[in-house]
Formats: C-alpha cells, sequence, structure tokens
C-alpha cells in the first residue's frame, strides 16, 4: 500500500470506530508523530505495529484535538524512519520602523515565502494574521481551514463566527482585537475524486517549527497585553509541546509567552461541538472557556458588567 491508501485506510478504521461511538483511539507519541509526517511529507511507511500508551481523541481526524473521555482501543498505525520534509524557518529581517511599517513586511514576507506558497493548492491563499495592531488582546488558534484558506484571513468559517460571539460577549469587535494562527497554510490531508480535501488535521510539528517564527514576529510586533491561546496546537506552539499534556492541564491559570501573559482556553471548533449539549460535562466545558476569558477581560483591563459575569451559568 501506498501512502495516501493507507492513510485513507487508516480514516475510514478511525470513522468506522467513531461511527461505533468510540471516542478516542491510543497510539503512542511516537507513531502520532511519525504519522503526521506522513501526511506532511508523504514519505513511504512500511511497517505496522499496534500500541497502547496514551488516549488520542478521534476528533484528530477531523481537526482541532480537545479533551474527550477517552475510551483505550487498539490501532494499528505505525511506520518507522519518517524523514522530515520543511525546510529550515526562514530568516526574518524587517525593516527599521513603526508597528504597520514591520507588521505590513512581514505580511508580505509571509504572503510570498516560497514555502508557505509551495504549501497550498491552487486557488487558495496562504492566511496572515488579521485585526489592529494596537490590540490589548491577541488571539492565537491552530491552523487555516477551507474557509480561510479560500479567503486568506484567520477563522473565517463557523469556528471564527464562534470566535467572533466570544469576542463581541467581550464588548469587543473583531477589529479591535488581533488574531492569528500557528501555521499559515491548511495542513494537507488526501483529497477526494472532485479535489477537494476530505477534512482538516492538525499541524505536524515540522510544519509548526516552519511556521513558528511569523506568529512570534507577530506577537513581538503587535505587544498585546494578553495571548489567548486557542487549544492545544496553540498552547503548544508559543509554550512548548512538552508543557502540557491536554488543554485541561494548560487552562485556568496564568502562563507566560516571553514577558505576555498567556491564557489558553479550549478552541472554539471544540466549543462548537458542545453547542445544543447540555449535559454537566458540556455546560462545564463552557463555563471554563468563558471563566478564561473573564480572567482575560481583567488581565486587559477591559470592563466586565455582571451579566458578562454570569454568562454560561
Ligand atoms: N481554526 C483555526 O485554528 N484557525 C483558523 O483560522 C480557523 C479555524
Amino acid at each position: 500500500m501506498n501512502v495516501r491508501e493507507q492513510l485513507l485506510a487508516l480514516n475510514e478504521e478511525l470513522r468506522r470506530l467513531k461511527g461505533e461511538g468510540k471516542r478516542s483511539v491510543s497510539v503512542t507519541e511516537e507513531s502520532i508523530a511519525e504519522l503526521r509526517a506522513a501526511i506532511a511529507g508523504g514519505v513511504a511507511v512500511d511497517s505496522h505495529a499496534a500500541d497502547t500508551v496514551p488516549a488520542f481523541p478521534l476528533s484528530v481526524v477531523s481537526g482541532v484535538r480537545e479533551e474527550e473521555a477517552p475510551v483505550p482501543v487498539r490501532v494499528a498505525v505505525a511506520p518507522k524512519a519518517i524523514v522530515s520534509t520543511m525546510p529550515a524557518p526562514t530568516p526574518i529581517k524587517l525593516p527599521e520602523g513603526d508597528k504597520l511599517t514591520r507588521w505590513t513586511a512581514l505580511r508580505d514576507l509571509v504572503l510570498n515565502d516560497p514555502v508557505c506558497r509551495a504549501k497550498i493548492f491552487p486557488g487558495k491563499k496562504v492566511v496572515f494574521g488579521v485585526g489592529s495592531i494596537d490590540a490589548a488582546v491577541m488571539f492565537v488558534g491552530e491552523a487555516p481551514g477551507g474557509d480561510e484558506e479560500d479567503q486568506g484571513e484567520p477563522f473565517v468559517g463557523r469556528a471564527g463566527q464562534l470566535l467572533n460571539r466570544m469576542i463581541k460577549a467581550m464588548g469587543l469587535d473583531r477589529s479591535q482585537v488581533y488574531i492569528g494562527n500557528i501555521l499559515n497554510w491548511r495542513p494537507d490531508m488526501p483529497r477526494n475524486e472532485d479535489g477537494s480535501q476530505t477534512g482538516n488535521r492538525p499541524p505536524s510539528a515540522e510544519e509548526m517549527n516552519y511556521c513558528l517564527p511569523f506568529i512570534r514576529a507577530q506577537i513581538a510586533i503587535i505587544q498585546p497585553k494578553v495571548l489567548v491561546a486557542l487549544g492545544k496546537t496553540a498552547v503548544d506552539g508559543l509554550l512548548g509541546a512538552d508543557r502540557f499534556k491536554s488543554m485541561g492541564a494548560a487552562r485556568g491559570t496564568w502562563h507566560a509567552y516571553a514577558d505576555t501573559p498567556l491564557r489558553a482556553t479550549y478552541h472554539p471548533s471544540y466549543l462548537l461541538r458542545q453547542e445544543g449539549l447540555t449535559s454537566a460535562a458540556a455546560k462545564k466545558i463552557k463555563r471554563d472557556a468563558w471563566e478564561d476569558i473573564l480572567s482575560v477581560m481583567e488581565r486587559a483591563a477591559l470592563p466586565i458588567s455582571e451579566k458578562q459575569r454570569n454568562y454560561f451559568l
């Protein structure tokens, strides 16, 4: 089987398990890294191994990975000897000047970066951050999805609409904050017969490593009062991949990215999956996310009304 066939078979097996109600499978960290690299690089894989160690949720096949009740299942994923195909990150040289000059130069550099451009499919766009360069609050997400690569703007799809509602609930407008992503292109997946992409996946470590200087440079220019990491990929990218095992471990407290206070909260895609759910667990996730946002508002010295304090109670 070639890589594409193996990935399609794996995808199919995961979907079958999901259809049976399984919410997570167990694979080793090594296998996950190899799988991501295979997806990113299309490098041939040859052996199989079935491992059971940490649980990882099935939602990984359709996008952002967050905490869900793990149900360990054995699956064979595996391959050995995956080689990274990403080049070293592009050195960033920006002109002297004010924020707008440096931000504009950085945006041009990223949008024209040959590696970023090689990662996008015809008609699709490299995605750079948007918003106010004087923003007090900067949100960092994972990677563009289908809507974002079509429009060339972060968070414009369903997750973006929820993020906009969260920003509005803070008493702000989208244009008053800054929104960026860890990755500047939509991570590729196998394609349907009509050429469309089968779904979304989290970026590989190599992809993140390539793009991290771009989001770091945006943070250095914007100098927000507070950073909000949306989801585990943003946490891993900004704070280090080995720092937290899960979103539950990362959220609910303050961290520091260089000198900037950072709060981690659930990714809007994960929150979307709680919409309409009335279980105590779903309610807690929504309230926890809102408490993260209230903490961000306090830190950014935004006014908070009694009504705002009580959302999701
Ligand atoms: N999810 C992200 O993490 N970023 C986007 O821009 C869109 C969806």
